[in-house]
């Protein structure tokens, strides 16, 4: 039988961060969860546009709003010292935000913007959160994408080619960042286990949803008519955003276990209810797995706390 999300059930007194939860999945999981009476925490790079968002939740749950800029790890830091200094508990940290494709720009470290943002400033955020994460036995989740089967990462991927591919193919380094969430969330639950550590980490594939992802990415090259379009024909033609966040919703319920990959099974994994996915080849490897941790810890100046 399908996964329904009533089955996830009241989230009263449970905190949750949602990164990028001022549009598209982010929002709506935001949304369903303030619904249950949670408190949600938007994570967001403009609080401005973050506070709009808060105030259209409605819900007997309440909302706080961070600023956080995963392309740069210093506010990356800031942004954590002030969760640190905020919270004692948290059921979830959902790192959710993302960018896709677009001309090459870099992070304020130097690194392409898309890895930096989709994968590096997570792995930080999880990194700095750790004592309250292992400290409330919290669930980390990472939204990927079936786009991660694509990722061209190995066990001999190079810095160079992680952090600062050359030649430049925006469309292939959207695969490689979606592989190393999935590759990420895998190597946090083997961590985690061997060390008994309680916190569990599940991955998530949405579906193919109308969101403002491809339009950003348009907006990025200068292409500003064609993103206002995009943001009209994927509304039609894509599910709503709000569909899309049904697979993070069920990769928060304790039934599903740590390790867990999250998403539709129909039209090639782009809609349906959320199911438990087999991990794709690409993000299965321990060896790509490791040499990633690697990376990270290396961008990061310190070993991961798992
Ligand atoms: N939509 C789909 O069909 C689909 C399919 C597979 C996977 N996904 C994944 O789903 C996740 C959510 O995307 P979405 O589709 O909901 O797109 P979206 O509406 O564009 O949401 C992305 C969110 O990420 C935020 N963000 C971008 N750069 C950031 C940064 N440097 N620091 C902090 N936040 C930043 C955006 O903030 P701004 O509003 O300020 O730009 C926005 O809130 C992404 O990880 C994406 O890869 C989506």
């Amino acid at each position: 039988m399908s996964w329904d999300p009533q089955q996830l059930g009241q989230q009263v007194e449970r905190t949750f961060v949602i990164t990028g939860a001022n549009s598209g999945i982010g929002l709506e999981t935001a949304r369903d969860l303030v619904g249950r009476g949670a408190h949600v925490v938007l994570a967001v790079r403009d609080t401005s546009r973050g506070e709009a968002a808060a105030a259209r939740l409605a819900g007997p749950g309440s909302t706080d709003v961070v600023e956080l800029d995963l392309a740069d790890l210093d506010q990356v830091a800031s942004c954590s010292k002030q969760l640190l200094d905020t919270y004692e508990n948290l059921a979830a940290l959902i790192c959710n935000a993302g960018i896709m494709g677009g001309p090459l720009l870099l992070s304020s470290q130097g690194f392409e913007r898309q890895m930096a943002t989709n994968h590096l400033g997570h792995a930080a955020l999880i990194a700095a959160l750790w004592p309250l994460l292992d400290g409330s036995a919290s669930r980390v989740v990472l939204v990927s994408s079936n786009e991660g089967r694509r990722g061209q990462l190995s066990p001999h991927t190079t810095r160079e080619q992680l952090l600062n591919p050359d030649p430049y193919d925006g469309k292939q380094v959207y695969r490689n960042t979606k592989q190393a969430n999935l590759l990420f969330a895998q190597e946090l639950n083997r961590r985690c286990a061997e060390a008994d550590s309680p916190v569990t980490s599940v991955a998530v594939h949405p579906g193919a949803a109308g969101t403002n992802l491809l339009a950003r990415q348009l907006e990025r090259g200068g292409h500003d008519v064609l993103a206002r379009v995009s943001k009209v024909v994927s509304t039609v033609l894509l599910r709503s955003p709000a569909l899309g966040a049904f697979a993070t919703l069920r990769s928060i319920d304790p039934q599903t276990p740590s390790g867990a990959f999250v998403g539709p099974t129909k039209f090639g994994q782009l809609r349906g209810p959320p199911e438990l996915l087999d991990v794709y080849p690409s993000a299965r490897d321990p060896d790509t797995a490791a040499r990633l941790w690697e990376i990270t810890e290396w961008v990061l100046e310190r070993p991961l706390p798992i």
